[in-house]
């Protein structure tokens, strides 16, 4: 973060300072919405730089902002008040320039029920202003990447929930959008399904800047290169996952000692000591337990 206007009561020591070099991709400077007539703004004065060839996760409970801000980046909503500038462009002015190298995956996944996978990825690519034999081109390396092959003549409506999040997630990227914005790409998807987003999300990271929001925080530690998390409409800390432990992270380490079972023995169980500490524990305190 190069100029952290940060609102009253906001600690300056959240915000990592960023290394010179990175390349921004997306600026966001003072952005407000308010949502007539609650007047509490839902997006409350955010600054913040998303940057080239990272994943930026935008991380915050249910309600903090993450879609209202994502829809106003894509100019799916009007901002109250505050600039927003994509690839250097004020999306106020050049949202048609910006938007042919913009991708977005919505919260809730938008597909046309009777469309097959393939068709899904040739559709988005020719609005991209792909040609024909382009648009298949891309469509055959999409769908090798995203292991998505074997499904390419079902319809939307067939897939399961973890295939139709994956497919939303890479329409997202079809046209090579330079700037992906992905709402809760992995919310109500399978453990499996999740774990190929991840793949997907770092295999596709290079050259683009990907803005990720999610509320899980595991996610966002193995996927954010930055982290910035937002509470009701503010940005209260932004950086680098291990930035953003030491701001944060107090720590314990759950020590687990097990005796060896006796093999010759068919009854009983074994003995299991658990600790948990500031420390790793090699002693014996803690809880017995035996399984
Ligand atoms: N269309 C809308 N009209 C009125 N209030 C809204 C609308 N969309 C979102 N909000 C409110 O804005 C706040 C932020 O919502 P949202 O951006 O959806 O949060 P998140 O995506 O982080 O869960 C919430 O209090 C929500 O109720
Ligand atoms: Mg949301």
């Amino acid at each position: 973060m190069e100029d952290p206007e940060h609102p009253e009561g906001m600690n300056d020591s959240f915000f990592e300072r960023e290394l010179p070099g990175l390349v921004p991709g997306v600026c966001v400077k003072n952005l407000v919405k308010v949502f007539e007539p609650s007047g509490r703004p839902a997006v409350d004065r955010l600054n913040i730089t998303f940057y080239e060839n990272q994943i930026t996760a935008f991380l915050g409970h249910n309600g903090a902002g993450k879609t209202t801000t994502l829809s106003i980046l894509t100019g799916l909503l009007p901002p109250t008040s505050g600039t927003v500038l994509i690839g250097g462009k004020d999306i106020e002015t050049n949202l048609d320039v910006v938007r042919q190298s913009l991708g977005m995956c919505p919260q809730h996944n938008i597909l046309f029920h009777h469309l097959t996978v393939a068709e899904h990825i040739l559709f988005y690519a020719q609005l991209k202003g792909r040609s024909w034999e382009e648009a298949q081109l891309e469509m055959e390396a999409m769908l090798e990447d995203t292991g998505l092959h074997h499904k390419r003549n079902e319809e939307a409506q067939d897939l399961s929930g973890g295939m139709q999040r994956k497919l939303s997630v890479a329409i997202a990227f079809v046209g090579d959008s330079k700037v992906v914005v992905l709402d809760e790409p992995t919310s109500g998807v399978d453990p499996y399904s999740r774990r190929s987003i991840w793949d997907l999300l770092l295999k596709y990271r290079s050259g683009r800047t990907i803005i990720m929001s999610t509320h899980h925080m595991d996610e966002a530690d193995l996927l954010g290169d930055r982290i910035a998390i937002i509470s009701q409409g503010r940005l209260y800390c932004s950086g680098t996952p291990l930035f953003l432990k030491n701001c944060f992270g107090t720590g314990f380490y759950l020590t687990l000692v097990r005796k060896m079972k006796n093999i010759q023995s068919q009854r009983g169980g074994c003995e299991v000591r658990v600790c948990l500490g500031k420390e790793p524990s090699l002693g014996s305190v803690g809880l017995l337990f035996w399984i």
